[in-house]
């Protein structure tokens, strides 16, 4: 279902110490906020979270899980020990996943399937390079990202997940996409998404764009009716993540 949404992608950063003090600064300023947030947080640290958000409405995400359920997979996390840790989404397809761990769609697509199988909810990610966008080919080629993750994926089950747009020249850069590459983008994604399974279950997916979402600009990324929310990174760790659900919740 399509909900105003701001996430929270920690990465490698937040250990159980410097969860709790910002968790315990951070929720009382958001927690009765109508914006669905999601803290996706690293292993060791999800049971700090799942415990610190414990009847508030704050949803504990992961950053990336396995595609089987268990086995010899020697430093992997299954869909099922995500469960019973109390998590209920979990991120996909991040370009650092791609980058540095080499996912290709192909993975990510049996992920976000198996997530589906444990009624996780899957935060699939796309977004191109400065060398594709350069080359004039963003658009085809989230198009493609987009396609070959839902391979397989009934249509029931896509309205569940959450899809993120996340330019790679815009992560983590200080320099957001302009209002008209964000949207453009997330038109993409739903574009992809309407081609596949039709205009009405595009209609009610939610779409983040994520990339140097910061207080700042804000307030221009989600006045953009394609945009239900954002991804965050950087801001995610310090009090500036209140801000930007501030900033959804004013936008409405
Ligand atoms: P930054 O907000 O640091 O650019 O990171 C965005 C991101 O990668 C969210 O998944």
């Amino acid at each position: 279902m399509r909900k105003k949404t701001v996430a929270a992608n920690w990465k490698m950063n937040m250990g159980v110490k410097s969860a709790q003090s910002l968790l315990r600064e951070l929720i009382p300023l958001v927690k009765d906020s109508f914006v669905e947030i999601i803290i996706c947080a690293p292993y060791l640290t999800i049971p700090t979270v799942v415990e610190l958000t414990k009847g508030t409405g704050i949803k504990t995400g992961a950053e990336n899980m396995y595609f089987h359920d268990k086995g010899a997979y020697t430093g992997e996390i299954s869909p099922g020990m995500l469960k019973e840790a109390g998590v209920s989404h979990v991120i996909l397809g991040h370009s650092e996943r791609r980058k540095y761990f080499d996912e290709t769609n192909e993975i990510i697509n049996k992920k976000i399937l198996k997530a589906l199988e444990y009624d996780l909810v899957p935060m699939a990610c796309c977004g191109e390079s400065l060398e594709i966008r350069g080359d004039g080919l963003a658009k085809q080629y989230i198009h493609r990202q987009v396609m070959e993750m839902l391979q397989g994926v009934p249509k029931e089950d896509v309205e569940k997940c959450i899809f993120s747009y996340e330019p790679i020249w815009a992560i983590g850069t200080g320099i957001g996409a302009t209002k008209e590459q964000a949207e453009e983008g997330c038109m993409e994604i739903r574009r992809c998404i309407a081609g596949m399974y039709g205009d009405e279950t595009a209609d009610n997916c939610t779409i983040l764009y994520g990339g140097s979402v910061n207080p700042s600009n804000a307030d221009s990324i989600f006045a953009i009716k394609a945009i239900d929310g954002g991804l965050l990174g950087t801001a995610s760790l310090s009090l500036d993540f209140a801000t930007v659900v501030k900033k959804r919740e004013q936008i409405g």
